[in-house]
């Protein structure tokens, strides 16, 4: 039987200190610089920065470069992979942002890989945008969810769904409504049902807890065991901007 191949799970809250922001820069390419300078509310461009720095970050320890060399590639709906002469490192990631909160998901191999993250919220209309993305039988079966336990269930669907399309590459362009997925925030790993193609394979869809009050989750198209590691990407954050 083959080893449970490692997913790492980075977090990184974006409150961190404005000295360590701005050092974020240091380590973008100009294109990022200019992209950065596009976002016009701070809170947008202190995501992008932090965001951008740590998969400098994490992607650099581990090919032993250093971040500002990296480079990436772009698929088709926007996903970017590593590019120029990283283009066959073995790494495979994906990243997601919500609510103060990066979650980064990297692993040694190549992988169809996606993460999702959001913060859980009361004040959606859960059963609005159910009907709106989701599949028939998740919205009935959100419908049937006691209403004060019924956001937990929609944002643990959500993300599920979000990272498997992500995962794809294509986004939600693909068709959240394509395939179904269990939404019990209890549980660590969801069910998927779909007859779509694209999905013909064996896919993995982990939930996570990156930080109280967020949901996230990671799907991955390899059917056999992962392990699921967790850390705070802030140390090393630090070390990869000099901060
Ligand atoms: C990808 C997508 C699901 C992101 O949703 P979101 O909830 O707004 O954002 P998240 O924070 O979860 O993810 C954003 C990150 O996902 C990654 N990403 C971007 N496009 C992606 C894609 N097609 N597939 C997977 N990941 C993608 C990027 O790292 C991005 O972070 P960055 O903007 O800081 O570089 C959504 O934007 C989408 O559906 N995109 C495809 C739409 C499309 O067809 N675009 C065509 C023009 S390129």
């Amino acid at each position: 039987m083959n080893a449970p191949q490692t997913i790492d799970v980075w977090t990184l809250a974006h409150d961190q200190d404005a000295a360590l922001v701005s050092a974020c820069e240091k380590v973008l390419s100009a294109e990022e610089i200019a992209r950065l300078y596009r976002f016009k509310p701070e809170h947008k461009r202190r995501e992008f920065a932090l965001s951008r720095a740590m998969l400098r970050g994490v992607l650099g320890e581990m090919l032993e470069a250093r971040p500002v060399d990296l480079e990436f590639a772009y698929g088709n709906k926007g996903k970017p992979a590593l590019g120029g002469k990283f283009v066959d490192a073995s790494v495979s990631f994906n990243l997601s942002h919500s609510g103060g909160m990066t979650v980064l998901a990297v692993t040694r191999c190549e992988a169809d890989l996606g993460v999702d993250i959001e913060r859980l919220r009361a004040d959606v209309d859960c059963i609005g945008l159910a009907s709106r993305f989701f599949s028939s039988s998740e919205s009935r079966e959100l419908a049937d969810i006691p209403a004060s336990a019924r956001p937990a269930a929609f944002f643990a669907c959500w993300t599920r769904k979000e990272a498997l399309v992500k995962s794809l590459g294509m986004g939600i362009v693909f068709g959240l409504a394509e395939f179904s997925v269990s939404m019990d925030p209890a549980e660590s790993e969801a069910r998927l049902a779909s007859d779509h193609p694209a999905l013909a394979g064996a896919w993995r869809i982990y939930s996570i807890s990156p930080e109280p009050g967020y949901l996230a989750a990671v799907a991955v198209g390899d059917p056999g065991d992962h392990t699921i590691r967790q850390h705070d990407a802030a140390p090393l954050l630090r070390r990869a901007v000099g901060k």
